[in-house]
């Protein structure tokens, strides 16, 4: 193990993997192909390194007793389990794809089947790192953002990188379907506040983790 990543032994670590799934009644929900293999990645990768690793996820985790799991489905209870979570840990890892709108009304019951057009009413789901970034006790954790982007990948990304208090952010080309969302292999973009720090080349999403964590490990304190 580089003497890089041996920083994050014992390391409290958070990831956050998979699509939320936002409620439109007890069977249907609204989601994203987000298939949770990046995140799992990682949370292997952080325990891998001695890591204390907690991942959080709307999807099937690896069967790894190292890792701590916490299973949800939407925006809201992802931000919940954070905030419970994210006190005292040195990383967060936010590689969840969170939906960005939700149904405004939960049906108790199975809507029915109707010969008719259907209008959902959408409103925007909480943002999680946006809302993470103002409270205290998100006070001196890392953060990672990952973003997807199709177009104007790198200025997009700094935008969110910004306005969401993240410390880094690793971007995805998801016009691209080599890597990304539901594939096995990624390549990521890894920028920070000043620019670009590595282009991590297309490869196993075990690999891009291991690197991501190397980069993530020599910018901590
Ligand atoms: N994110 C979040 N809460 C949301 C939406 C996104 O915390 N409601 C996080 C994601 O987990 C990711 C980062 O913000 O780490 C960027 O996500 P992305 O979907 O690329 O950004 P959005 O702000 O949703 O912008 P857009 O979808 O318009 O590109």
């Amino acid at each position: 193990m580089s003497a890089g990543r041996d920083r994050l032994r014992g390391a409290r670590v958070v990831v956050t993997a998979g699509g939320t799934r936002e409620p439109i009644d007890p069977v249907r929900y609204l989601g994203n192909r987000s298939s949770g293999k990046m995140g799992n990645a990682l949370a292997c990768a952080a325990a891998e390194c001695g890591a204390r690793v907690t991942l959080v996820t709307t999807a099937a985790a690896p069967e790894d007793h190292r890792i701590n799991v916490v299973h949800v489905e939407t925006a809201d209870a992802m931000l919940a389990v954070l905030r419970m979570h994210i006190s005292g840990a040195e990383v967060l890892l936010m590689a969840a794809a969170v939906a960005d709108y939700r149904p405004e009304q939960v049906a108790a019951g199975k809507l029915k089947k109707r010969n008719e057009p259907w209008e959902l009413r959408l409103v925007p789901t909480v943002d999680v790192l946006h809302t993470l970034r103002d409270l205290p006790e998100r006070n001196g954790v890392f953060v990672v953002g990952f973003a997807a982007e199709t177009d104007e990948m790198v200025s997009s990304a700094q935008r969110k990188l910004h306005d969401k208090g993240m410390d880094l952010i690793a971007v995805n080309d998801v016009s691209r379907g080599d890597i990304g969302m539901g594939a096995d292999h990624n390549e990521l973009t890894v920028l920070d506040a000043a620019g670009l720090v590595e282009v991590i080349r297309r490869a196993p999403k075990a690999e891009v983790a291991a690197r991501l964590l190397e980069i993530v490990a020599s910018r901590l304190p």
